[in-house]
């Protein structure tokens, strides 16, 4: 086949006698794919996602671009294509998974053809299109409905019959150099701390104020409740506070440059992370190879690069400090936990106190992870049977916050078979909307978390099943995933940012909804590499993370950071959004085209706007629809990026100039004026 259409393109060539008349094949192969996007792994040429020979349904081909949903890959052409065939399906290589894709083509943004959903198992369908006149095509592998999980795609024997060119440029519309818009901080003191903070009576407290500024920096702090003390070289505060109650302090900041002073309202009741949680957490980067020694030198590093004068505080250990089903690590003896049912934890973490004693000498806080299952998602021993020898543990060793997850659970929904945890496979999910039996171990947790001597903040990690936000605050959690996995891909931090809104109405002070970790810098466990997310992406995830009153955990290596990733991990007036203490979400409040307008309401009165552009075209426009938006009258406009006021505007007859760039945002703050 392949021999004859080279001796036809010959012929052509040959008797056509005019080279830019000549009729070719291309094949898709062929061209550049590296500018893809994809949702997971790197294109592939002639193999699939995982670079394995393509097959589907048992036929194997040669040719062709492997790569897994949600995908894009744009290609211009000019008008010089007639033609484009292939055969399309999704890859064998995924076995005990039940992927599902839609393949797609768009000529010149239209929708041209679509090989209806796809599943495993299926026969290659055959694609033949014309394409007579079309300037632009877009290949799109959609996730077919049910998330972009194990979506091996082949676009398989791909190929164009184009006149008169040797190749076609394939393109990204989204820019990709990096421009950085924080401002460097000040060299005099600035306090970046919330303006509340809770904690229970009797908890142990712990405070390091966040301060940005020239060391060596005094601080003290005016009207402490009794019990409290605060080390003034440090700035961390610590104490037990025995009665309930509000306190009003004042904390202050003194160098040689200059003081500065900032309230801050201490809440001694039932609640805790008033404020979402603003820390790092190990999966995204470390994965399975996470270990004590890592976890410290994350630490160091929120230190040393300044993050924790911005607030950032949590250090948060995922799955992998215990001992795993596969009995791999050379110190097991046979047994994941001790005669009374403790749990031990793996060679990676010889000294659990010693850990947290480290992070809360620093005034940072601790977090683990565990799952309400016999299993964690990656195989180690979870807590089902022993809850209540988990929650001591955490207490005991010092942890300030638990991730709890789903997994395995859905094995032992029903009870535990044949009284046999090895019977239930890690990844069970089913069962977790079921109200009568899914919410039931999270509360088992949250009960006992509640009768431990120290305040261990709750995230509950179920991927939202059952409305999570619902009933997350009767299960005493501070927070709660609200979708699947974050990955560091567009089609990722949209799906997950345009399902937030529903669950808006359930955050405030003390109860959060978490759409997963922050995916900038260097993630990827096992294959580190920078956030495929562009600049104005990164820009726009966070800005929209921040308006969602998100749990901000930071993912990558924090060893790794580079000056654009600090410039989007260091902008206080963005943090300050996220951290203020009204703690309502912010929600779209209006569509225009691929543009969303969200909004939310700030405690000064204030109100927080991003204008999120999700479409691969600039917005460029004069907004006068303020009143949709619940603002009035005479503003100030603030870029809270760029930390710039860039307008006094009547928004009764004045219009704002927008300027957006694709995939990215303008975040601004609107402030009444007289
Ligand atoms: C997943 C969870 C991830 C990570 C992983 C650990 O279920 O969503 O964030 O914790 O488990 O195995």
């Amino acid at each position: 086949m392949l021999k004859n259409t080279i001796f036809l393109t010959v012929l052509v060539l040959l008797f056509s006698g005019n080279f830019s008349k000549a009729q070719s094949i291309i094949w898709l192969d062929q061209l550049d794919l590296s500018v893809a996007t994809q949702g997971h792994g790197k294109p592939g040429i002639n193999t699939s996602v995982d670079g394995k020979k393509m097959t589907i349904a048992g036929e194997t081909f040669d040719r062709g671009f492997g790569t897994h949903a949600e995908s894009s890959l744009l290609i211009k052409l000019n008008g010089k294509a007639k033609h484009f065939s292939a055969w399309v399906g999704i890859d064998d290589e995924i076995t005990g998974h039940t992927p599902a894709v839609e393949f797609e083509i768009y000529g010149d943004n239209k929708k041209i053809w679509s090989s209806g959903v796809m599943r495993l198992g299926d026969k290659a369908r055959p694609v033949s299109v014309s394409l007579q006149g079309i300037n632009q095509l877009e290949l799109v592998v959609t996730d077919g409905g049910n998330g972009p999980y194990y979506d091996h795609a082949n676009w398989a024997n791909a190929r164009f019959e184009a006149v008169g060119v040797s190749t076609f440029e394939t393109f990204n519309p989204i820019a990709s150099t990096p421009y950085i818009l924080t401002p460097k901080p000040a060299v005099t003191p600035r306090i970046n701390s919330a303006s509340v903070y809770g904690v229970r009576p009797g908890s142990p407290f712990l405070f390091r104020i966040p301060a940005t500024g020239e060391r060596p920096m005094t601080f003290s702090v005016k009207n402490l409740p009794k019990g409290l003390a605060v080390d003034t070289k440090t700035g961390i505060i610590t104490g037990k506070i025995a009665e309930k109650g509000t306190y009003e302090v004042i904390l202050s900041a003194k160098n040689a440059k200059g003081s500065a002073s900032k309230k801050l309202r201490i809440v001694c009741g039932d609640k805790i992370a008033l404020t979402p949680t603003m820390g790092w957490n190990s999966w995204n980067c470390f994965g399975h190879e996470v270990s004590a020694e890592k976890v410290k030198r994350a630490a160091d590093a929120l230190i040393k690069t300044g993050l924790v004068n911005h607030g950032w505080n949590y250090i948060n250990i995922d799955d992998s400090w215990q001992y795993n089903r596969d009995g791999k690590d050379t110190s097991f003896k046979g047994k994941m936990r001790d005669e009374n049912g403790y749990i031990l934890t793996n060679s990676k973490f010889p000294d659990m106190k010693g850990l947290t004693d480290y992070m809360h000498s620093n005034g940072l806080k601790a977090g683990i992870y565990s799952s309400p299952g016999p299993w964690t998602c990656g195989g180690c021993a979870g807590s089902y049977g022993y809850e209540k020898q988990d929650a001591e543990s955490y207490a005991k060793w010092g942890f300030d916050y638990l991730k709890y997850d789903w997994c395995s659970y859905g094995g032992v929904i029903d009870g535990l078979p044949d009284n046999d945890p090895n019977k239930v496979p890690s990844l069970a999910f089913q069962g977790g909307a079921d109200l009568d039996k899914g919410v039931k171990p999270f509360k088992v947790m949250g009960d006992l978390l509640k009768k431990q001597s120290r305040d261990i903040v709750y995230n509950l990690c179920q991927y939202g099943m059952g409305d999570v936000w619902k009933w997350g605050d009767d299960a005493d959690a501070q927070s709660w995933r609200t979708t699947n996995d974050i990955t560091d891909t567009w089609a990722s931090v949209k799906s997950i940012a345009l399902a937030q809104d529903k669950a808006a109405p359930y955050a405030k002070p003390g109860n959060w909804n978490d759409p997963d970790m922050l995916v900038v810098g260097v993630v990827g466990w096992g294959n580190a590499h920078q956030s495929r997310l562009k600049p104005d992406e990164q820009y726009l995830h966070i800005s929209l993370w921040s308006i969602f009153s998100a749990p901000l955990l930071i993912g990558c290596d924090l060893e790794k950071l580079d000056d654009f990733t600090i410039n989007l991990l260091t902008n206080d007036e963005v943090i300050a959004v996220n951290q203020d203490a009204l703690g309502k979400q912010g929600v779209c409040q209006q569509t225009i085209g691929e543009l969303k307008i969200y909004v939310k309401e700030l405690e000064d009165g204030g109100k927080a706007v991003a204008f999120a552009n999700f479409g691969r075209e600039k917005v460029n426009m004069s907004y006068k629809d303020f009143q949709k938006l619940g603002i009035t009258e005479h503003q100030t406009v603030r870029d809270l990026w760029r930390q710039k006021n860039i307008a006094k505007i009547n928004t009764s007859n004045q219009s704002l100039a927008l300027e957006i760039p694709a995939h990215g945002v303008a975040y601004y703050k609107f402030t009444g004026t007289k």
